[in-house]
């Protein structure tokens, strides 16, 4: 190195004609205590890492890094995801189930493992490279072909330009040569940039033209790129099939179904109605009431929907508007526990599914009811006041209320499919605190409070 004549010497090269006479002269280079030292061959030749003296390289210890990092990026990712950032139970497994981690941990392994091998490998061999100053020697070209060179580098510590000439002469090389400077020039042709700079400015053109159809319209119909994505095969609602024998899109229950649900199964919570009063009084019914609640074959119930609605229906009008008969034994009370926590769901379920149309307060002036009356429908009725006489506690059971809102009434739909039992029976619990609101007495006030309600008024 500190020979100033081998400053456009990069090495020295030596040209072998057989593998044996190669391997002989790596070995004696070897012994001769060179460390920077290669060898170019057309094909593998076995013995050249040992003649050499090459260490085993230090991939393995790159890729088996590359793979502990990945496996321990997903199992980390995971675990974030889905126990921190956004806990959710997936077919009922613990949020940090590491069977279920595996398969995404087992593909990260792999990936940062062949990314460590990969990027591992061009790193080691300093690529990538676009020239060497080995290509300056035209004979060099053979070593694809049938000739063998062997290259020590002029960095080695023990390297001089003579002495290393000679010591490849004389280990059996056809020809040794300095490998020299490469000269050619370096500055990419200018062509390049040109074509750089179409390209980029072509590649543009794709999103521009995404862009303006997002904000153009068009007469002509759309271009649809998957068109099975935009017009799925799925059936709608009451259309026809030839997938099944009756044609119905629809699938009735199988029979003898019966609801699950997170209240569990009380036909009395579910109907609102004491159901063994009622088999007593009127068992037809009561299995009538039963099979719809237990979802009972299609054929053999009733429809299902307004069925329980118009018997308290039916039952008033028999009575005559004037004094409505109902003898149906329903529920008195709610049977949940009435709460401060009971009545925050039912106003917020009551707000959601009631007030459209009796209005927040219960006085059956909600929005709908205004815009029925804006437009002047023709076939409007009214949403009941919830404040009438005649639907307070004492003569309008909680169970009926409960029925009204799961099956609906008279014009009123039913609610039973939207809304669960336990926020029904909420909902009751909220009415019946409405209804309170609008009638309180001052005595209804606990005492500390009414000084503040005196003021407020
Ligand atoms: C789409 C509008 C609408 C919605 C939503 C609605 N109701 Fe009604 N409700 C009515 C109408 C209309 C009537 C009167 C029906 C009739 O007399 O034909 C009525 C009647 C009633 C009655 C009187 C029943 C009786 O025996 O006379 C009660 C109680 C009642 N609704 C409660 C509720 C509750 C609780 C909710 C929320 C779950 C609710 N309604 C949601 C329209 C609605």
């Amino acid at each position: 190195m500190s020979d100033s004549n081998n400053q456009s010497t990069h090495g020295m090269m030596a040209e072998f004609d057989s593998v044996d006479s190669l391997l002989a002269a790596a070995r004696r280079i070897r012994d001769a205590g060179y460390t920077k030292i290669d060898a170019y061959t057309p094909f593998a030749v076995h013995g050249i890492d040992d003649a050499l003296g090459i260490k085993p390289t230090k991939l393995p210890w790159i890729t088996l890094t590359g793979g502990v990092i990945g496996a321990l990026t997903a199992l980390a990712m995971q675990i974030w995801m889905n126990s921190i950032n956004y806990p959710y139970i997936i077919s009922g497994k613990p949020y940090i189930s590491l069977p279920a981690f595996i398969p995404v941990a087992f593909e990260l392994t792999i990936l940062f493992a062949s990314f460590g091998s990969f990027f591992g490998m061009l790193a080691l061999n300093r690529l990538p490279r676009f020239s060497n100053p080995v290509f300056t020697n035209p004979r060099f070209d053979l070593a694809t072909d049938d000739k063998f060179f062997l290259y020590v580098d002029a960095k080695d510590a023990r390297y001089d330009g003579e002495g290393v000439a000679r010591l490849l002469g004389d280990s059996g090389a056809a020809s040794v040569d300095p490998v020299v400077e490469d000269e050619t020039p370096t500055e990419v042709p200018k062509i390049f940039f040109t074509l750089a700079g179409v390209l980029a400015m072509v590649a543009i053109i794709p999103v521009l033209v995404v862009a303006m159809m997002r904000v153009t319209t068009s007469s002509q119909p759309r271009f649809h790129v998957f068109y099975d994505m935009d017009f799925s095969p799925a059936k709608d609602a009451q259309q026809v099939t030839t997938l099944f024998a009756d044609g119905r899109v629809m699938r009735p229950d199988v029979p003898g179904t019966v609801i699950r649900s997170e209240d569990g199964f009380d036909i009395d919570f579910q109907t609102g109605v004491d159901m063994e009063a009622l088999a007593a009084m009127d068992p037809a019914r009561a299995e009538h009431l039963v099979r719809l609640v237990a979802q009972a074959p299609a054929d053999e119930a009733a429809p299902a929907d307004e069925a329980a609605g118009d018997q308290v229906a039916d039952a008033q009008a028999a009575g005559g508007a004037s004094e409505p008969v109902d003898n149906t034994p329903w529920l008195q009370d709610n049977p949940l526990e009435v709460d401060a926590e009971l009545l925050a769901t039912g106003q917020e379920k009551f707000n959601i599914y009631c007030a459209v149309c009796h209005g927040v307060s219960g006085r059956g002036t909600g929005l709908v009811h205004l815009r029925a009356q804006r437009i002047q429908s023709p076939t409007w009725v009214q949403p009941s006041s919830l404040h009438q006489d005649i639907l307070y506690a004492n003569n309008y059971a909680d169970g009926k209320l409960f029925s009204v809102i799961t099956n609906g009434i008279r014009k009123m739909p039913g609610y039973g499919a939207q809304i669960s039992a336990s926020d029904r029976w909420a909902i009751v619990a909220y009415v019946r605190a409405l209804q309170l609101s609008q009638n309180a007495e001052e005595s209804d006030v606990p005492a500390g409070q009414r000084a503040a309600v005196a003021q407020a008024e």
